[in-house]
Protein backbone atom coordinates (compact mmCIF):
# COMPACT_ATOMS: atom_id res chain seq x y z
CA UNK A 1 0.00 0.00 0.00
CA UNK A 2 1.54 3.34 -0.84
CA UNK A 3 -0.36 7.01 -1.64
CA UNK A 4 -0.89 8.90 -4.81
CA UNK A 5 -1.15 12.14 -5.07
CA UNK A 6 -4.43 13.60 -6.55
CA UNK A 7 -4.45 17.55 -6.43
CA UNK A 8 -2.66 20.16 -5.22
CA UNK A 9 -3.75 24.35 -4.41
CA UNK A 10 -2.27 26.69 -2.95
CA UNK A 11 -2.93 30.28 -1.39
CA UNK A 12 -1.49 34.00 -0.98
CA UNK A 13 -3.08 36.21 0.53
CA UNK A 14 -3.82 39.82 -1.69
CA UNK A 15 -1.40 42.16 0.39
CA UNK A 16 1.67 42.06 -1.29
CA UNK A 17 4.85 43.73 1.08
CA UNK A 18 8.02 44.69 -1.44
CA UNK A 19 11.11 44.92 -0.06
CA UNK A 20 10.59 49.06 -0.98
CA UNK A 21 7.67 49.23 1.47
CA UNK A 22 10.03 47.49 3.75
CA UNK A 23 13.45 50.35 3.00
CA UNK A 24 10.54 52.86 4.20
CA UNK A 25 10.46 51.57 7.94
CA UNK A 26 13.75 49.30 8.15
CA UNK A 27 17.34 50.43 8.06
CA UNK A 28 17.46 48.37 5.02
CA UNK A 29 17.63 47.92 1.09
CA UNK A 30 16.26 46.32 -1.67
CA UNK A 31 20.08 45.34 -2.93
CA UNK A 32 20.56 43.99 0.44
CA UNK A 33 17.47 41.49 0.94
CA UNK A 34 17.85 40.20 -2.67
CA UNK A 35 21.56 39.74 -2.45
CA UNK A 36 21.30 37.99 0.84
CA UNK A 37 18.71 36.10 0.65
CA UNK A 38 17.36 36.38 -3.22
CA UNK A 39 13.31 37.83 -1.22
CA UNK A 40 11.61 40.25 -3.33
CA UNK A 41 8.24 40.33 -1.83
CA UNK A 42 5.89 38.51 0.52
CA UNK A 43 2.43 38.31 0.46
CA UNK A 44 0.78 39.20 4.01
CA UNK A 45 -2.93 39.17 5.79
CA UNK A 46 -5.27 36.58 6.56
CA UNK A 47 -5.59 33.90 9.28
CA UNK A 48 -4.13 30.47 9.27
CA UNK A 49 -7.09 28.92 8.98
CA UNK A 50 -8.35 30.87 6.07
CA UNK A 51 -5.24 30.38 4.12
CA UNK A 52 -5.08 26.88 5.20
CA UNK A 53 -9.23 26.74 3.68
CA UNK A 54 -8.67 28.60 0.56
CA UNK A 55 -5.56 26.15 -0.29
CA UNK A 56 -7.61 22.93 0.57
CA UNK A 57 -10.83 23.76 -1.55
CA UNK A 58 -8.29 24.66 -3.89
CA UNK A 59 -6.54 21.10 -3.77
CA UNK A 60 -9.98 19.47 -3.09
CA UNK A 61 -11.73 20.93 -6.35
CA UNK A 62 -8.37 19.73 -8.72
CA UNK A 63 -8.71 16.60 -7.60
CA UNK A 64 -12.61 16.37 -8.31
CA UNK A 65 -13.09 14.49 -4.92
CA UNK A 66 -16.37 15.21 -2.42
CA UNK A 67 -15.10 16.68 1.07
CA UNK A 68 -16.71 14.34 2.98
CA UNK A 69 -14.77 11.31 1.40
CA UNK A 70 -11.43 12.81 3.46
CA UNK A 71 -10.26 10.57 6.03
CA UNK A 72 -8.12 12.59 7.91
CA UNK A 73 -6.93 15.97 7.16
CA UNK A 74 -3.25 17.09 8.45
CA UNK A 75 -2.77 20.80 9.00
CA UNK A 76 0.91 21.64 9.40
CA UNK A 77 1.38 24.91 10.77
CA UNK A 78 3.99 26.86 13.39
CA UNK A 79 1.34 29.39 13.65
CA UNK A 80 -2.24 28.49 14.63
CA UNK A 81 -4.81 30.89 15.59
CA UNK A 82 -5.49 29.71 18.75
CA UNK A 83 -3.57 27.61 21.35
CA UNK A 84 -7.01 25.48 21.46
CA UNK A 85 -8.74 24.28 19.59
CA UNK A 86 -6.50 23.38 17.05
CA UNK A 87 -6.49 25.40 13.71
CA UNK A 88 -7.36 22.47 11.91
CA UNK A 89 -11.15 22.36 13.77
CA UNK A 90 -11.94 25.70 11.86
CA UNK A 91 -10.30 24.65 8.79
CA UNK A 92 -12.42 20.64 8.74
CA UNK A 93 -15.58 22.64 9.67
CA UNK A 94 -15.10 25.30 6.89
CA UNK A 95 -14.55 22.39 4.15
CA UNK A 96 -17.55 19.76 5.45
CA UNK A 97 -14.22 16.79 5.31
CA UNK A 98 -15.02 13.48 7.27
CA UNK A 99 -12.90 12.09 9.58
CA UNK A 100 -10.93 13.48 12.25
CA UNK A 101 -8.32 16.26 11.73
CA UNK A 102 -5.42 17.59 13.65
CA UNK A 103 -2.31 20.34 13.25
CA UNK A 104 1.42 19.40 13.27
CA UNK A 105 4.13 22.01 14.41
CA UNK A 106 7.67 20.93 13.03
CA UNK A 107 8.52 24.20 11.97
CA UNK A 108 8.87 24.39 8.11
CA UNK A 109 10.25 20.78 8.27
CA UNK A 110 6.05 20.58 9.05
CA UNK A 111 4.80 19.67 5.92
CA UNK A 112 7.16 16.54 4.83
CA UNK A 113 6.14 15.83 8.08
CA UNK A 114 2.82 15.53 7.72
CA UNK A 115 3.09 14.15 4.04
CA UNK A 116 5.09 10.96 5.52
CA UNK A 117 2.41 10.93 8.11
CA UNK A 118 -0.13 10.35 5.89
CA UNK A 119 1.70 8.02 3.89
CA UNK A 120 2.30 5.64 6.77
CA UNK A 121 -1.73 6.46 7.26
CA UNK A 122 -2.41 5.69 3.73
CA UNK A 123 -0.90 2.26 4.23
CA UNK A 124 -2.60 1.36 6.91
CA UNK A 125 -6.34 1.62 6.41
CA UNK A 126 -6.89 5.55 5.29
CA UNK A 127 -8.53 6.02 2.24
CA UNK A 128 -7.96 9.84 1.55
CA UNK A 129 -5.77 12.22 3.16
CA UNK A 130 -5.44 16.30 2.69
CA UNK A 131 -2.38 17.37 4.19
CA UNK A 132 -2.22 21.51 4.13
CA UNK A 133 0.74 23.50 5.16
CA UNK A 134 -0.50 26.99 5.88
CA UNK A 135 1.42 30.25 7.85
CA UNK A 136 0.79 33.68 9.17
CA UNK A 137 4.74 34.35 10.15
CA UNK A 138 3.54 38.06 9.51
CA UNK A 139 1.96 37.44 13.20
CA UNK A 140 5.12 36.36 14.77
CA UNK A 141 7.41 38.56 13.07
CA UNK A 142 9.19 41.93 15.07
CA UNK A 143 8.63 44.59 12.03
CA UNK A 144 11.07 47.02 13.32
CA UNK A 145 14.03 43.87 13.38
CA UNK A 146 15.63 44.15 10.20
CA UNK A 147 17.62 40.63 10.90
CA UNK A 148 13.70 38.94 10.39
CA UNK A 149 10.92 41.08 9.15
CA UNK A 150 12.82 40.93 5.35
CA UNK A 151 12.44 37.14 5.88
CA UNK A 152 8.91 35.79 6.12
CA UNK A 153 6.21 35.84 4.73
CA UNK A 154 2.21 34.26 4.99
CA UNK A 155 0.75 31.15 2.23
CA UNK A 156 -0.71 28.07 2.26
CA UNK A 157 -0.28 25.07 -0.08
CA UNK A 158 -1.98 21.42 0.21
CA UNK A 159 -2.14 17.98 -1.60
CA UNK A 160 -5.20 15.70 -1.77
CA UNK A 161 -3.69 11.81 -1.36
CA UNK A 162 -5.05 8.65 -1.97
CA UNK A 163 -4.17 5.03 -0.68
CA UNK A 164 -2.96 2.77 -3.98
CA UNK A 165 -2.61 -1.20 -3.89
CA UNK A 166 1.08 -0.61 -4.93
CA UNK A 167 3.84 0.86 -3.18
CA UNK A 168 2.63 4.12 -4.70
CA UNK A 169 4.37 7.21 -5.32
CA UNK A 170 6.43 7.73 -1.90
CA UNK A 171 9.78 6.24 -2.11
CA UNK A 172 11.81 6.97 0.88
CA UNK A 173 12.14 9.13 3.76
CA UNK A 174 13.81 11.27 6.67
CA UNK A 175 12.88 12.93 9.24
CA UNK A 176 15.33 13.94 12.01
CA UNK A 177 15.67 16.70 14.81
CA UNK A 178 18.48 18.36 16.69
CA UNK A 179 16.82 19.85 20.15
CA UNK A 180 19.93 21.06 21.41
CA UNK A 181 19.51 23.48 18.69
CA UNK A 182 16.66 25.01 19.94
CA UNK A 183 17.83 28.18 21.07
CA UNK A 184 18.84 29.51 17.52
CA UNK A 185 15.30 30.22 16.10
CA UNK A 186 12.56 30.94 18.56
CA UNK A 187 9.83 32.79 19.43
CA UNK A 188 8.49 32.39 23.16
CA UNK A 189 4.56 32.74 23.85
CA UNK A 190 2.74 35.92 22.59
CA UNK A 191 6.54 36.97 21.65
CA UNK A 192 8.54 37.21 18.31
CA UNK A 193 10.71 35.09 15.92
CA UNK A 194 14.08 35.45 17.19
CA UNK A 195 16.92 33.81 15.53
CA UNK A 196 20.81 33.40 14.76
CA UNK A 197 20.82 33.86 11.28
CA UNK A 198 24.05 32.70 10.54
CA UNK A 199 24.08 29.49 12.87
CA UNK A 200 20.82 28.96 11.29
CA UNK A 201 22.12 29.44 7.56
CA UNK A 202 25.37 27.03 8.52
CA UNK A 203 22.96 23.79 10.24
CA UNK A 204 20.54 24.43 7.66
CA UNK A 205 22.78 23.56 4.73
CA UNK A 206 24.48 20.60 6.94
CA UNK A 207 21.15 19.46 8.00
CA UNK A 208 19.73 19.86 4.09
CA UNK A 209 22.48 17.86 2.78
CA UNK A 210 22.62 14.93 5.05
CA UNK A 211 18.75 14.17 5.01
CA UNK A 212 18.44 14.79 1.30
CA UNK A 213 21.56 12.01 0.94
CA UNK A 214 19.84 9.73 3.24
CA UNK A 215 16.61 9.67 1.45
CA UNK A 216 18.37 9.20 -1.99
CA UNK A 217 20.72 6.25 -0.47
CA UNK A 218 17.47 4.38 0.83
CA UNK A 219 16.01 4.64 -2.57
CA UNK A 220 19.28 3.82 -4.11
CA UNK A 221 19.00 6.91 -6.08
CA UNK A 222 21.59 9.30 -7.25
CA UNK A 223 21.39 13.04 -6.97
CA UNK A 224 22.01 13.85 -11.00
CA UNK A 225 18.57 11.45 -11.23
CA UNK A 226 16.46 14.16 -9.57
CA UNK A 227 14.44 16.20 -11.90
CA UNK A 228 13.30 18.81 -9.18
CA UNK A 229 14.42 19.60 -5.83
CA UNK A 230 11.85 21.29 -3.80
CA UNK A 231 13.62 22.69 -1.07
CA UNK A 232 12.25 24.97 2.42
CA UNK A 233 12.00 28.21 0.78
CA UNK A 234 14.35 30.25 3.13
CA UNK A 235 17.36 31.40 1.70
CA UNK A 236 18.30 31.48 -2.32
CA UNK A 237 22.28 30.83 -0.82
CA UNK A 238 20.87 28.20 1.69
CA UNK A 239 19.61 25.84 -1.64
CA UNK A 240 22.50 26.87 -4.10
CA UNK A 241 25.33 25.69 -1.34
CA UNK A 242 23.00 22.57 -0.66
CA UNK A 243 22.75 21.95 -4.19
CA UNK A 244 26.63 22.77 -4.82
CA UNK A 245 27.08 19.89 -2.01
CA UNK A 246 24.45 17.25 -3.22
CA UNK A 247 25.70 17.69 -6.97
CA UNK A 248 22.20 18.98 -8.01
CA UNK A 249 22.20 22.09 -11.28
CA UNK A 250 20.88 25.06 -9.08
CA UNK A 251 18.38 25.38 -12.58
CA UNK A 252 16.52 21.59 -10.50
CA UNK A 253 15.34 23.64 -7.49
CA UNK A 254 11.89 25.26 -7.33
CA UNK A 255 11.69 28.71 -5.82
CA UNK A 256 9.28 30.54 -4.87
CA UNK A 257 11.04 32.80 -2.09
CA UNK A 258 11.68 35.74 -4.74
CA UNK A 259 7.80 36.23 -4.47
CA UNK A 260 6.78 34.29 -0.68
CA UNK A 261 9.48 34.78 1.16
CA UNK A 262 9.63 32.23 3.70
CA UNK A 263 6.36 30.87 4.32
CA UNK A 264 7.70 27.99 6.83
CA UNK A 265 5.79 24.47 6.42
CA UNK A 266 3.52 26.09 3.13
CA UNK A 267 6.87 26.68 1.39
CA UNK A 268 7.66 22.86 0.13
CA UNK A 269 3.81 23.08 -1.63
CA UNK A 270 3.86 26.48 -3.09
CA UNK A 271 7.27 25.62 -4.70
CA UNK A 272 5.90 22.69 -5.83
CA UNK A 273 2.91 23.86 -7.56
CA UNK A 274 4.92 26.38 -9.13
CA UNK A 275 7.17 23.79 -10.69
CA UNK A 276 3.62 22.09 -11.81
CA UNK A 277 2.25 25.35 -13.39
CA UNK A 278 5.04 26.05 -15.18
CA UNK A 279 4.97 22.47 -17.04
CA UNK A 280 8.35 21.43 -15.23
CA UNK A 281 7.05 17.78 -14.28
CA UNK A 282 6.13 14.90 -16.11
CA UNK A 283 5.47 11.11 -15.14
CA UNK A 284 7.97 9.27 -13.69
CA UNK A 285 10.24 12.30 -12.36
CA UNK A 286 11.81 11.91 -9.20
CA UNK A 287 11.26 14.42 -6.83
CA UNK A 288 12.98 15.14 -3.77
CA UNK A 289 11.48 17.63 -0.99
CA UNK A 290 13.98 18.46 1.74
CA UNK A 291 12.66 21.14 4.65
CA UNK A 292 14.16 22.28 7.63
CA UNK A 293 13.35 24.48 10.32
CA UNK A 294 13.16 25.56 14.53
CA UNK A 295 13.73 23.24 16.55
CA UNK A 296 15.58 22.44 14.44
CA UNK A 297 13.75 20.04 12.83
CA UNK A 298 14.53 17.73 9.15
CA UNK A 299 12.80 16.12 6.14
CA UNK A 300 13.05 14.85 2.98
CA UNK A 301 10.95 13.15 0.89
CA UNK A 302 11.56 11.08 -2.92
CA UNK A 303 8.22 11.29 -4.65
CA UNK A 304 7.76 9.69 -7.95
CA UNK A 305 5.93 12.33 -9.54
CA UNK A 306 2.65 11.11 -12.03
CA UNK A 307 1.24 13.82 -14.48
CA UNK A 308 -2.22 13.08 -14.09
CA UNK A 309 -3.53 10.98 -11.05
CA UNK A 310 -5.96 8.97 -13.57
CA UNK A 311 -3.02 7.61 -15.60
N1 LIG B 1 19.30 44.99 5.95
C1 LIG B 1 20.55 45.49 5.98
N2 LIG B 1 21.51 44.99 6.76
C2 LIG B 1 21.20 43.98 7.56
C3 LIG B 1 19.91 43.39 7.58
C4 LIG B 1 18.94 43.96 6.74
N3 LIG B 1 17.69 43.48 6.67
N4 LIG B 1 19.91 42.37 8.45
C5 LIG B 1 21.14 42.30 8.97
N5 LIG B 1 21.92 43.25 8.43
C6 LIG B 1 23.32 43.55 8.69
C7 LIG B 1 23.79 42.94 9.99
O1 LIG B 1 23.49 43.80 11.07
C8 LIG B 1 25.27 42.81 9.75
O2 LIG B 1 25.89 44.03 9.98
P1 LIG B 1 27.30 44.10 10.75
O3 LIG B 1 28.24 43.37 9.83
O4 LIG B 1 27.53 45.56 10.86
O5 LIG B 1 27.07 43.40 12.05
C9 LIG B 1 25.37 42.54 8.26
O6 LIG B 1 24.12 42.95 7.68
C10 LIG B 1 25.63 41.07 7.91
O7 LIG B 1 24.76 40.29 8.70
P2 LIG B 1 24.78 38.72 8.65
O8 LIG B 1 23.84 38.21 9.66
O9 LIG B 1 26.18 38.22 8.66
O10 LIG B 1 24.21 38.47 7.18
P3 LIG B 1 24.06 37.12 6.44
O11 LIG B 1 24.82 37.16 5.18
O12 LIG B 1 24.28 35.95 7.36
O13 LIG B 1 22.54 37.14 6.03
C11 LIG B 1 20.48 36.17 6.77
C12 LIG B 1 21.56 37.22 7.05
C13 LIG B 1 19.79 36.51 5.46
C14 LIG B 1 19.49 36.22 7.92
C15 LIG B 1 21.14 34.78 6.68
O14 LIG B 1 21.99 34.57 7.78
C16 LIG B 1 20.13 33.67 6.64
O15 LIG B 1 19.37 33.53 5.70
N6 LIG B 1 20.11 32.82 7.66
C17 LIG B 1 19.19 31.72 7.71
C18 LIG B 1 17.84 32.24 8.02
C19 LIG B 1 16.81 31.19 7.89
O16 LIG B 1 16.88 30.37 7.03
N7 LIG B 1 15.83 31.26 8.79
C20 LIG B 1 14.73 30.46 8.82
C21 LIG B 1 14.96 28.96 8.67
S1 LIG B 1 13.89 27.97 9.53
C22 LIG B 1 12.41 28.65 9.42
O17 LIG B 1 12.08 29.01 8.36
C23 LIG B 1 11.50 28.79 10.60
Amino acid sequence: MGMRILGWGTALPDRVVTNADLEKTLDTSDEWIVERSGIRQRHIGESTAEIAIDAGRSALSQAKVDPASIDLMILATTTPDQSVPATSAHVHHELGLGGGAFDVNAACAGFVYSLVMANGLLGSGAKRILVIGAETLSGLTDWNDRNTAVLFGDGGGALVLESVPDEGQLLSWDLGLDGSARHILHADLGGFIRMDGREVFKRAVRVLVDSATRTLEQAKVRADEIKLLVPHQANIRIIQAACDRLGIEHDRAALVLHRTGNTSSASIPLALVDAIDHGRLESDDLVLFSGFGAGMTWGSALIRWQAEPDE
